[in-house]
């Protein structure tokens, strides 16, 4: 069979699940119950990267918490990026109940109160004059109505994104995504005309431009990675749309100026500018979107996962009000386009990180978690760069500064401990812990979870 001859493609999201590190840990942490449950998990479930076989098993999820089975409980500073408001919100559940007995459900061609309130919230709080609005049921859809927007819009159907991006694993939303494991091999062919461009990573410039402890030295490199995306703009000279996260998950956050500049690239070149902020959405990064840090305004704006308020899935394509263009085609026709629960869900979270200050409070506490981490990377010599906005940040660990060779058993080494302590999250990219803890959070979890990681660095790694 093809899929079991090819080769494993390279791996660029989370742990592998497969590894050595992984065998031990599941060794010495799972009892009876726990394996039995992943055993029937790896029977029954189609087996893929970083999902299936899964790492432990979990039997509740409530605030910033996890329990598996054994009753171990974790803080979780991964979430799947669905967490803002913590698991099990009571508001949230409560505004649930009440829509499931009120109105459980619509047809597409009944308008429904939730859906529209939160239509309208969404313009609301959403940059510049981005009104209009589809509802998906998952981020990847989303992607892709956002895609064939920019087609009919422009009449063009090439696009630009970058590597190592991901957008979803729709045939679509992958074709626009940078990361093997989503694109290549067994796969197949994928949507024409999706060009690549390799993305801004400053500590780590693909274009080979040194950095000065992380930041870019613009003197030097005169923002190459924002002048690439220009050219291949001007060389193609058709292109549909740009598509990028604002701030990528990795997480890397662009050099300052960076999407202005490739805002004016797109304004030049007829091209639009779609920002994926279905991780960074509502929140994350410590401002309502990832792009408000860039003052720059994309002419569509996905969002999802959080949305759903870590409970229903919802995701949400907002474009500029000119945009509105297909009438006669139908673009999002999605069984769940207007259901009143999961927009009732939308609406009743946007509520509560509002009312509880929760954007404030990622800005906030997420500034004093990278100054800690910025002292931990005094102490220990293998942390080789600190970066993130918000809640979305993280420690890139290396076997050597100078050479900045990725020390990856490393960061699984401190991954296991980490969880040993009560503490989850993700690693990315094979050597960076990345920290994306729910907005709720508070300085004494906050404080609690770095100990959690600076201990499990002082066991692993020398000072
Ligand atoms: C940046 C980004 N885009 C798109 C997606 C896809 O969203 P979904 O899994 O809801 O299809 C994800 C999910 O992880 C994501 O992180």
């Amino acid at each position: 069979m093809k899929g079991s001859s090819s080769p494993a493609p390279q791996q660029a999201e989370g742990e592998i699940n497969t590894s050595a590190r992984r065998v031990d840990w599941a060794e010495r942490t799972h009892d009876a119950k726990s394996r039995e449950l992943l055993a029937e998990d790896a029977r029954y479930f189609l087996h893929q990267s970083v999902s299936t076989p899964c790492l432990s098993t979990i039997a509740k999820a409530e605030g910033a918490w996890i329990e598996d089975v054994q009753g171990h409980r974790y803080l979780d500073f991964h979430g799947n990026n669905v967490h803002h408001i913590g698991y099990g919100h009571p508001k949230l559940k409560a505004a649930i109940a009440k829509q499931m007995d009120e109105l459980p459900f619509a047809p597409r061609r009944f308008a429904c109160e939730p859906a529209t309130a939160l239509a309208r919230k969404l313009s609301e709080i959403s940059p510049g004059d981005l009104s209009k609005v589809l509802f998906t049921t998952g981020g990847s859809d989303a992607i892709e109505v956002a895609l064939k927007i920019a087609r009919a819009a422009t009449g063009r159907h090439k696009t630009i994104s970058f590597w190592d991006a991901f957008h979803g694993a729709g045939f679509g939303a992958a074709s626009v995504g940078g990361e093997q494991m989503f694109r290549s091999n067994v796969i197949g062919p994928l949507l024409t005309g999706t060009e690549h461009v390799a993305p801004f990573a400053c500590y780590r410039c693909p274009y080979g431009y040194p950095d000065k402890d992380g930041e870019p030295q613009l003197d030097l490199c005169k923002m190459t990675c924002a002048n690439f995306v220009r050219y291949v703009l001007e060389k193609e000279g058709d292109v549909a749309a740009v598509i990028a996260e604002p701030n990528r998950a990795v997480p890397f956050i662009p050099p300052p100026g960076f999407w202005k500049e490739v805002r004016s690239a797109c304004d030049e070149h007829g091209a639009l500018l779609i920002f994926d902020e279905i991780p960074t959405g509502l929140g994350k990064t410590g401002k309502m979107f990832a792009c408000d840090h860039d003052e720059v305004v994309p002419d569509m704006l996905v969002m999802g996962k959080a949305l759903g308020g870590g409970i229903l899935p919802i995701a949400a394509v907002l474009v500029r009000p000119e945009l509105d263009i297909a009438g006669q085609y139908a673009f999002g026709h999605y069984t769940h386009e207007k259901n009143p629960v999961t927009t009732r869900a939308g609406l009743t979270t946007i509520e509560i990180i509002e009312e509880e200050n929760l954007v404030e409070n990622a800005a906030t506490l997420g500034a004093s978690a990278i100054n800690r981490l910025n002292e931990m990377k005094d102490k220990y010599k293998n942390i080789g760069d600190v970066r993130g906005r918000g809640f979305l940040f993280g420690a890139e660990l290396v076997l050597d500064r100078e050479s900045k060779e990725p020390a990856n058993d490393l960061a699984e080494e401190v991954f296991y401990r980490c969880l040993d302590k009560g503490l989850s999250f993700k690693i990315t990219m094979g050597n960076t812990l990345t920290f994306t803890p729910p907005l709720i959070l508070t300085q004494k979890q906050m404080d609690e979870a770095l100990s959690i990681v600076d201990e499990a660095l002082h066991e692993s790694a020398p000072a």
